[in-house]
């Protein structure tokens, strides 16, 4: 199944994407040409360079925030309470309509 998601980049611009099944919420992003998320670890959960903050109305549908996460999340100044390391969550057909925000790059 293709999922849809709406990316706002740093600009407020925002654009529809389409993304299969299965890959990361980064690997979409990026793969979806939004150069300004750097993903700088290719998906290690290790740089938070991949942090979005997601739309309000998604948060009981993702994957659980881990340790790891949590404290990547936290070195950023951006944070806010629906934040996300986008390399850490999964797309499955329940995400279907998401909604992000690139955060502000750190
Ligand atoms: S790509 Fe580095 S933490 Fe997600």
């Amino acid at each position: 199944m293709t999922i849809s998601i709406e990316v706002t980049d740093r600009e407020g611009q925002t654009k529809t994407i389409q993304a299969a099944e299965g890959i990361s919420l980064m690997e979409a992003i990026r793969d979806a040409g939004f150069d300004e998320l750097l993903a700088l670890c290719g998906g290690c959960c290790s740089c938070a360079t991949c942090h979005v903050q997601v739309h309000p109305g998604f948060e009981d549908r993702l994957p659980p925030v881990s340790g790891d996460e949590d404290d990547l999340l936290d070195s950023s100044d951006f944070r806010i309470a629906t934040s996300r390391l986008s390399c850490q969550i999964a797309l499955t057909p329940q995400l279907d309509g998401l909604a992000v925000t690139i955060a502000p790059e750190d």
